[in-house]
């Protein structure tokens, strides 16, 4: 089991984020119903976000909603909807108190008008803190959010107010739903899937990968320690050969 202490602390990721998955298969193996494993995912989240700030980690991303989530089920979708309004209700002062705050990247007004006030609200009571942002990617999609960048682009370039010239790497990130948000250094993916499921396109492109068998429900704080102490050793080269690192 990896602990905290074996963790090195000048080498933690800045950004980590997650694709939680598996909790309607737990949920299945419990003899319950999908939605009480997303229920319980909600404590795997509460205590993967604790570990997260203990680690000194500035950023959490978590892949709860994806566009192609709306395609499930129409209770499930109501459920989720519920939860996650409710979690933000129940949860929001205790996040406050230990200084997280809470940020959106997704389609926002796409959501049920409920939860888009609960978010809105949570969001600017916590726009203060910066002890760690907890990144919701809620109705998010890469290809979404990249045919949105375009779309930005082109407004501006039709406009006069950009040329050809000027789209390099920093410019198409001012357009993405991360902006000001640094890439995440460490994705992790739970459930035995060795996939992305149109997550964070652009922003992966030199991050290291953590596949876990973990059903989300299961997934504990030494399970992030366990990705974190696999990303701590790995070499990050960025295209260049060992050698040049030294
Ligand atoms: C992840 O768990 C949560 C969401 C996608 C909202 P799943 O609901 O995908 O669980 P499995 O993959 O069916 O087990
Ligand atoms: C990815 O999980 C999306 C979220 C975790 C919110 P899915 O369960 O929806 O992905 P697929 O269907 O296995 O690719
Ligand atoms: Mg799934």
């Amino acid at each position: 089991m990896s602990t905290f202490p074996e963790i090195d602390l000048n080498n933690v990721p800045k950004h980590i984020a997650i694709i939680m998955d598996g909790n309607g298969r737990w949920a299945k193996k419990q003899g319950k119903v999908r939605l009480y494993g997303h229920s319980i995912g909600v404590e795997s989240v509460r205590g993967t976000l604790k570990a997260a700030q203990k680690m000194g980690v500035k950023y959490l991303t978590l892949y709860a909603f994806s566009t192609e989530n709306w395609n499930r089920p129409k209770e499930e979708v109501d459920g989720l909807m519920n939860l996650l309004a409710q979690t933000i209700v129940n949860e929001v002062d205790e996040l406050d108190e230990s200084g997280v705050r809470i940020m959106c990247v997704g389609n926002n007004s796409e959501l049920p008008e409920y939860c888009q006030n609960e978010l809105a609200a949570a969001m600017e009571r916590t726009k203060g803190n910066d002890n760690i942002h907890l990144v919701l990617a809620l109705n998010y999609s890469a290809r979404w959010e990249l045919k949105n960048a375009m779309k930005l682009f082109a407004q501006e370039y039709e406009e006069g107010r950009c040329q050809l010239e000027d789209l390099d790497d920093e410019k198409v990130h001012s357009y993405l739903a991360t902006k000001g948000i640094p890439d995440p250094e460490l994705l992790i993916r739970t459930s035995g899937e060795y996939r992305i499921s149109n997550f964070l396109l652009w922003q992966i492109a030199y991050t290291e990968f953590h596949f876990t068998d973990v059903l989300w429900p299961e997934f504990r704080d030494t399970d992030l320690y366990k990705a974190v102490l696999d990303y701590q050793s790995r070499e990050r080269r960025f295209g260049l050969v060992s050698e040049q690192l030294k």
